[in-house]
């Protein structure tokens, strides 16, 4: 006989099990109802996309797109759109979801729409990295955009509070805001320049990603997290220093609305981020409980994305936190365990002969119409049998219903963290479960 192939999940991607998944919830729950109150809305994203729009995006020589995206032919649904290979076009699954909002606010014509667009979402993503702790190939974010037409730093400062009041309601206390200013089209090219030159000078001592970043993407051989490179990068000339006018005060002005809302930072001017669609204020918050992937959420400005994709002008801020992590830091930190936990059972029915089934499944319908978690047996068991599954269920309450409680028209309700026992009539028993 052969032996049957076991299954296990993909590499790098897990299944979220009870009673986690009741924290997941609350988790979620508890962002909508933060973004809500600043009057963000849920927008629901495909999750796959054209593998072009990353690429224009996120950028075709970042990590995420030429190394990490799952990507495939999609079928042609007819000859005209097949290419000249007979396959369809490039889809990815999403590895963020920024290029997705941009894409449907052009797609929409949401310029239209009065004052800023606030838009959030949330859902699962998809990047091809090297699993480890707080890193996985699906993993789940919940991010805010704004759109529109105003870069007004104060809109910066505000999705950064509302980040703060999120952490604030999920009892995490430790955490560190960073912030940059990568600067604009207007300042950036010459500092990317500039770096490129310095870089050239010390190319020998960089390790192989950094020296071809030079040439692709200077600006992220500052995020490089590679011992050896930490002294040559901390000697590399600061953007802060070469900003135009115009990003200059506008990221003084982003540390003024931040310290009105009392909320502290750090400047951190290798923020650079690994996303090329950035422009001025960088943002991330990090913590001290996750180890090396330590970013809890991320984001930026990204001013110029909207018309990249040949939309209108438009000024955008937003961000994504990673729900894995935060939902680690929750559980380290312990302080939600008694709000977060599931619901227990309240309820499980023991029926005792045939007799009394119809009136025991009436019982639990009534019961779970009033919102109860309730348990009934599809098969008879012995009492003290069905008493100890109540037990070891969690259930708050068994209610006994055999032919005599039928014939009585009421059943023993007895609560199992005590002992307590009532005989209660059907329209009853609800009032003491609440109670
Ligand atoms: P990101 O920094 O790539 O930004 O991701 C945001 C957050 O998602 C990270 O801080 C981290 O918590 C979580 N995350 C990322 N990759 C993984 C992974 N492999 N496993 C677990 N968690 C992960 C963005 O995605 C941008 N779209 C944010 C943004 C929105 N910028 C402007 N608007």
């Amino acid at each position: 006989m052969t032996e049957k192939k076991k299954f296990h999940s993909v590499r790098g991607v897990r299944d979220i099990l009870p009673p986690d998944s009741s924290l997941w919830n609350w988790f979620e729950q508890a962002a909508r109802d933060t973004l809500e109150t600043y009057n963000f809305r849920e927008i629901r994203l495909p999750i796959f996309e054209d593998t072009e729009l990353f690429a224009r995006s996120v950028g075709a020589e970042t990590d995420i797109v030429s190394k990490e995206m799952y990507t495939f032919q999609d079928q042609p649904a007819d000859l005209e759109s097949a290419n000249e290979m007979g396959r369809g076009k490039a889809v990815s699954l999403r590895p963020e979801a920024t290029a997705s909002v941009v894409r449907a606010y052009i797609e929409h014509g949401m310029q239209t729409l009065p004052g800023l667009v606030k838009l959030y979402y949330l859902g699962p993503m998809f990047r091809r990295e090297r699993p480890q702790k707080g890193r996985y190939r699906q993993f789940y974010q919940i991010g805010a955009e704004v759109l529109g037409q105003s870069d007004h730093p104060a809109i910066d400062a505000e999705m950064i509070e509302m980040l703060i009041v999120l952490l604030g309601r999920c009892k995490i206390e430790s955490w560190t805001l960073l912030v940059n200013s990568i600067g604009d089209a207007n300042c950036r090219p010459a500092y990317v320049a500039l770096l490129r030159e310095e870089l050239r000078k010390v190319k020998n001592q960089l390790g192989a990603d950094s020296q071809r970043r030079i040439d692709t993407n200077p600006l992220r051989v500052l995020d490089s997290k590679l011992a050896e490179e930490q002294a040559i990068v901390a000697s590399l000339p600061k953007i802060a220093d070469h900003l135009c006018d115009d990003c200059r005060n506008h990221f003084a002005e982003l540390r003024r609305q931040l310290d009105l809302r009392s909320i502290p930072y750090t400047v951190d001017p290798r923020l650079v981020r690994g996303l090329d669609y950035y422009t001025r204020t960088t943002f991330e918050i990090t913590s001290p409980h996750l180890g090396a992937q330590n970013a809890l959420a991320g984001g930026g400005r990204y001013d110029g994305l909207s018309e990249m994709l040949g939309g209108p002008p438009a000024k955008c801020i937003g961000f994504a936190l990673g729900e894995d992590r935060f939902i680690e830091v929750i559980q380290a930190a312990g302080s939600l365990d008694r709000a977060t936990a599931g619901r227990p059972l309240d309820a499980f029915i023991v029926w005792l002969g045939a007799a009394a089934y119809p009136a025991a499944v009436r019982l639990a319908r009534r019961l779970r119409q009033e919102g109860f978690r309730v348990e009934i047996p599809a098969e008879e068991s012995k009492l003290k049998k069905a008493l100890s599954l109540a037990e070891r269920l969690g259930a708050r309450f068994a209610i006994i219903v055999g032919d005599q409680e039928v014939a009585a028209g009421a059943y023993a309700v007895k609560r199992l963290a005590d002992g307590e026992q009532r005989k209660l009539a059907e329209s009853d028993v609800a009032g003491f479960l609440r109670g």
